[in-house]
């Protein structure tokens, strides 16, 4: 077809040139990505749109537009565009390190925030990922999440200036912005959807609105509930509006119709204009649920990968140093399709997170072992962003099949989770609270922050002081895997200083229903005064976590994407190493809550036969001598050649 494509796109240019686009001083360096681009551009669309008779139009339109926003972007972010392309690889680096916060919770606002650069730079940070900032409805937001404008921030924040100057200050501090791209749905108070709802056929066909509910019900019957404890079924009848709304999350969050070219033209432009703000990196809000298809569960869809492709095709274009990271909280299989390069070169890893926890609870490393051993790779150039936790609930992602292969039933295992970390499991360390139970297939999630859900803040209610001890080590321990693992570590902010869970969100209207507010911290100057008091947990956790960055910045080994996992003899301990050049750095991790003493045969075949040094505790480990790993503790040994 590439004939067609080139016919198309002289035709384009034909009429590009009557407008006036191509004596523009900035159309030769448009041109020249346009040489680079616009064929894939064209065939992502057809495959979406091909069987439309605007579909040239559309097009034509389409790159227009990505012009105007091009010649509108900064000077400074265009000389990025130059040095920073996803292919130079700039986020592959040992040093990197993510952290992520809400505006408000952790500096009141964007200049508040400003405020708090050296705080985060003590703790190595160059990749900030502030929660929604967007003009959102009042009352519930889902944490800012209902977007209903990508143009204004909400203005107890600041404004958009405030958050460009931010972005500036930031990057000049070696510190990249991330924020969301939430594409999959807006809040009802858009200007789109408002537009619907007035009965505007063109914005009408932004959403998917049925005037009846028995329209809904064949596509209802293949969709799963998100959020079953706030309401059933995945479509708000507004009898307002005469219509049954498609609102796969909450009510007022509804989803947009990607089967409309206008909707991907509009969200290509706001797309645009946020990357026009100075932020680097795009976080891709749900990307499993944008393309819907009858007969089919609506998630992780063919298209979904087209559509994102489509997306980055039109960065490529505009804004190409914008990276994309995808939140597919999904079957690791499915996670998987949404890396690549022209993709979303970096993901959550919300395998890794939820195994980390797993393998806390049964103090057996079998299936996170098993996982790692054959899901963490990834295509070249591409990376991971490793957690521990974040803003959501966690759910047990593992695969099925993978538990089958280490003899664990997947059903009985989550429940027992479940059990095991909402407190109801006899012997339990932690203290989480529930999410989303449903009584119709008796699926939950959990919440509760890490330092909680990690034994911390039982130890310090019993007054259990080895407990505590154990607990703090195993808060370091996850983070230490994640640091190690290969890819970004993405620290939620709050974790840093072991924060306990806030039970004050019951006392909220706007957050009671919801408890994932349970672990969403608030800034304590308390705490943080604490940071570097060795008496303190605070301290503990702080300090170690900023080791394990200046251990990044120092050790390239750590920007290596791939591990090689290890077999012991011991069901509690994780080995993995990794090599660079000369090289070979080896975690041992051990899930147990009593101490483990690896024998000089297993301590020999791990470190591969190099003695080396531990780079937490700066002690030798020798290969011809046991190595004892404390409750929950961990080693990084560095052998070299
Ligand atoms: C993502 C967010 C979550 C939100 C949902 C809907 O999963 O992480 O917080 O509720 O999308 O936008
Ligand atoms: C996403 C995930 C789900 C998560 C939710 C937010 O859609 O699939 O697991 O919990 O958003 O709570």
């Amino acid at each position: 077809m590439e004939h067609l494509w080139t016919a198309l796109r002289r035709q384009c240019e034909a009429r590009w040139k009557e407008k006036g686009l191509t004596s523009s001083k900035f159309w030769p360096e448009f041109e020249a990505r346009l040489d680079a681009e616009f064929l894939r551009l064209a065939e992502l669309l057809w495959e979406l749109y091909g069987s439309r008779p605007d579909f040239a139009f559309q097009l034509e339109v389409l790159v227009e537009s990505i012009f105007m926003a091009f010649e509108a972007r900064p000077e400074a972010l265009k000389a990025r565009d130059r040095v920073r392309s996803p292919e130079s690889g700039w986020f592959l680096g040992s040093d990197q390190v993510g952290a992520v916060c809400y505006v408000d919770r952790f500096a009141g606002t964007f200049r508040g925030l400003e405020a708090r650069i050296p705080y985060l730079k003590e703790l190595g940070v160059t990749y900030l990922h502030l929660m929604p900032f967007f003009l959102a409805p009042e009352k519930e937001s889902d944490g800012g999440y209902a977007v209903s404008s990508y143009r204004d921030t909400n203005p107890v924040l600041g404004t958009m200036a405030d958050l460009e100057h931010l972005a500036e200050v930031l990057e000049a501090q070696g510190i990249a912005l991330v924020a969301d791209f939430v594409f999959n749905h807006t809040s009802d108070e858009h200007a789109w959807a408002k537009a619907a709802a007035e009965g505007q056929h063109q914005f009408k066909d932004y959403y998917w609105l049925f005037p009846d509910l028995a329209d809904t019900k064949p596509w209802q019957a293949n969709l799963r509930d998100i959020f079953p404890e706030i309401r059933k079924g995945s479509f708000t009848g507004r009898p307002d509006l005469g219509q049954w709304v498609w609102t796969t999350f909450n009510s007022f969050q509804w989803d947009l119709n990607y089967q409309n070219p206008a909707v991907f033209a509009a969200m290509a432009g706001e797309m645009i204009s946020l990357a026009n703000r100075g932020i680097s990196i795009l976080r891709l809000d749900a990307v499993a649920f944008v393309w819907k298809k009858l007969g089919t569960n609506c998630e992780n869809l063919p298209e979904a990968h087209t559509i994102i492709r489509a997306f980055q095709t039109v960065a490529r274009l505009a804004c190409p140093s914008l990276l994309f990271k995808s939140e597919a909280i999904v079957h690791p299989d499915d996670i998987a399709k949404y890396i690549d390069l022209r993709e979303c070169q970096l993901s959550y890893n919300p395998l890794l997170m939820a195994e980390l926890w797993e393998a806390s609870a049964t103090k057996e490393t079998k299936l996170l072992a098993l996982s790692m051993a054959k899901r963490h790779a990834l295509p070249a150039g591409t990376a991971w962003i490793n957690y521990v936790r974040c803003h959501d609930d966690i759910g047990w992602t593992f695969a099925d099949e993978d538990a089958a292969e280490v003899g664990i039933r997947g059903w009985d295992h989550r429940q027992f989770l479940n059990r095991f970390y909402t407190g109801e499991f006899q012997g339990t360390f932690s203290r989480g609270v529930s999410f989303q139970y449903n009584p119709l297939n008796g699926d939950r999630r959990i919440c509760g922050s890490a330092a909680s859900l990690a034994g911390i803040e039982k130890a310090r209610v019993e007054g259990l002081g080895r407990d505590l001890d154990t607990a703090v080590n195993r808060l370091l321990l996850l983070h230490t895997i994640a640091y190690a693992a290969g890819g970004i570590p993405l620290l939620y902010l709050g974790d840093e200083l072991a924060v306990e869970n806030r039970y004050e969100y019951q006392d909220d209207p706007a957050q009671a229903s919801d408890s994932r507010w349970v672990h969403r911290p608030l800034w304590s100057d308390e705490l943080v005064a604490r940071r570097h008091d060795k008496t303190t947990v605070n301290a503990r956790v702080f300090e170690g976590l900023c080791r394990l960055a200046r251990l990044r910045a120092h050790q390239p080994v750590f920007g290596v994407q791939g591990l090689n996992v290890l077999a012991t003899p011991f069901p509690s301990i994780l080995a993995f190493f990794k090599l660079q050049a000369a090289s070979r750095v080896t975690l041992l991790g051990n899930f147990a809550e009593v101490s483990v003493t690896l024998d000089p045969a297993t301590v020999q075949h791990v470190l591969g036969g190099r003695s080396g040094r531990d780079l937490l505790t700066e002690r030798p480990v020798l290969v011809d001598e046991p190595l004892a790993l404390e409750p929950c503790g961990v080693a990084l040994v560095l052998g070299r050649d």
